[in-house]
């Protein structure tokens, strides 16, 4: 594991030099079932349309104008699990109330992750849409930036970048059983250790 940073900090920005992007904008999505992925993306961000036509809408969830547009397009084809490109992004709640308030939520409705990982730093829920597109919904474990840092330079992040595994209805559980959300990690933070091998290759 020599090529991994042994004690990773967040990067400090100075916000004037050099020229940095402001802010991450907007994902674009073609699809070939615009109504299933509209109804999809308004149901799992609770995403409102700026401007909708029945081809495509614009949407988004905060005060940008437009977080998502998802456009019919009838020259797509199915995407591959092995393509390359984006393998997912990632939408992120301020607590583990809010996400796990979310998961149940789609749970009810019949949207369920397809798994889940405690990043040690970051608790994961990864669902796909009708596209099979991967959708990240997530927290940080962390509340604050000195937090973050103090447990990525702690060791355990350069030994398992991935975490765990963990099952959404257990942590649910102990969440909604009154579980201090420290526990909830620490619970959702152990297990059998992951093969990294696929992705260290000779490394892991
Ligand atoms: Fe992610």
């Amino acid at each position: 594991m020599e090529n991994f940073m042994a004690n990773p900090r967040l990067p400090e920005f100075d916000q004037n030099s050099p020229l940095r992007p402001a802010r991450f904008g907007h994902i674009v999505l073609k699809t070939g079932r615009f109504q299933d992925m509209a109804h999809w993306y308004k149901t799992v961000l609770h995403a409102e349309p700026l401007f909708e036509i029945p081809v495509g809408t614009f949407l988004t969830f905060d005060d940008e104008h437009h977080r998502l547009l998802i456009i019919q397009d009838p020259n797509v084809t199915p995407r591959e699990a092995t393509a390359e490109g984006v393998a997912h992004w990632a939408y992120l709640y301020n607590s583990l109330t809010e996400l796990m308030t979310t998961y149940a939520r789609l749970r009810d409705v019949g949207i369920a992750p397809t798994y889940c990982v405690n990043h040690g730093f970051q608790f994961s829920l990864y669902y796909h849409d009708p596209d099979k597109n991967e959708v990240e919904l997530g927290c940080d474990n962390f509340g604050s930036r000195d937090e973050l840092n103090e447990w990525f330079t702690n060791g355990q992040f350069a030994k398992n970048f991935y975490g765990y595994n963990f099952d959404p209805e257990f942590a649910y559980k102990l969440h909604v059983e009154g579980a201090a959300d420290r526990t909830v990690f620490d619970e959702t933070y152990k297990g059998e250790a992951p093969d990294l091998s696929a992705v260290l290759g000779d490394e892991a």
